[in-house]
């Protein structure tokens, strides 16, 4: 066991708290937490603990267990959110040949969005291979954490997350803030509309969604969950793909154990098999 909950005697934080957190947190968005994001449990929680004037740890997992509306800050708190624009570049390059080679309507999902850097990447790399902002692809970008889709939603980010964009790209696809912005940038709003944001579990048994997606990212979220319920999270998606789709998993994601529904194209690119939609 890490540090904090042997350690820290503020809102009298014990080990037993930190199994309910693990317990309630894979429950509820069906994410596991090693035992050495105990800290992590404990800083992040603190601040709600604090900002609802509570004592304890145990008091907050009673008022958690009461209230209904703390669910969703107590998932907002625990996710990780870490992304960046272009991560993992080599499926932006693998996108752009698709959809140029073939530039027809797409609907394109990203599963797990974070902050928006992932979409919007997404959708630059549309606006790239059809040379226009007037294209048929639609975008839908989810998350089961409120707050980063709030912040995906706006398209506000600091100049400093455009490094290693090449300079057309930042003059085509954002605007500089000014004053009191400065340092700033925002989506340009003809990107801006190929986008529409939804607040989606990927643990739920059955989402409001379109069954005909082209195309699928769903990148380091996986990595989160254990292999079986990879495998249902899984069979869900691809009800959600046409046949022909393609979906893209992050780099640490290894899918040999679902490889009868999934057909590797390489390079952590995947095909639904023949027979599972
Ligand atoms: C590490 S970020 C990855 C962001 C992006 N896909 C990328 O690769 O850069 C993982 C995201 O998955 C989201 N997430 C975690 N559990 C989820 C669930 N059960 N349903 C939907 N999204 C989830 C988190 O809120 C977080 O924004």
């Amino acid at each position: 066991m890490a540090a904090a909950a042997t350690e820290k005697t503020e809102f009298g934080y014990k080990r037993a708290d930190f199994e309910v957190v693990c317990a309630k947190l894979k429950k509820l968005a069906g994410i596991n937490l090693a035992d050495s994001k105990d800290s992590m449990v404990y800083s992040r929680l603190s601040r709600r603990i604090r900002a609802l004037k509570l004592k304890t740890f145990s008091e907050y997992l009673h008022y958690l267990d009461r209230h209904e509306e703390e669910k969703e800050e107590f998932i907002n708190a625990l996710t990780t959110n870490l992304t960046s624009f272009f991560r993992e570049k080599h499926h932006f390059d693998h996108l752009k040949q698709h959809i140029a080679s073939n530039k027809r309507a797409l609907k394109i999902w990203c599963a797990a969005a974070s902050t928006g850097e992932e979409p919007y990447s997404i959708a630059m790399t549309a606006v790239e291979a059809f040379g226009s902002f007037d294209l048929p692809v639609e975008i839908i970008a989810s998350d089961i954490d409120s707050k980063v889709l709030a912040t995906a939603s706006q398209g506000v980010y600091k100049i400093e997350q455009l490094e290693g964009l090449p300079q057309s790209m930042k003059k085509r696809f954002f605007l500089r803030g000014k004053g009191s912005n400065s340092g700033l940038v925002r989506v340009v709003p003809e990107l801006r509309k190929l986008l529409s944001f939804q607040k989606l579990n990927l643990m739920d048994d059955s989402w409001q969604l379109a069954k005909d997606f082209d195309i699928v990212f769903c990148r380091n979220v996986m990595i989160y969950f254990d292999k079986p319920t990879q495998l249902n999270i899984l069979s869900k998606i691809i009800k959600h793909m046409r046949p022909q789709g393609l979906y893209y998993a992050g780099h640490s994601e290894n899918f040999s154990h679902v490889s009868s529904i999934l057909t590797p194209l390489g390079k952590t690119v995947y095909r639904p098999k023949a027979g599972t939609l």
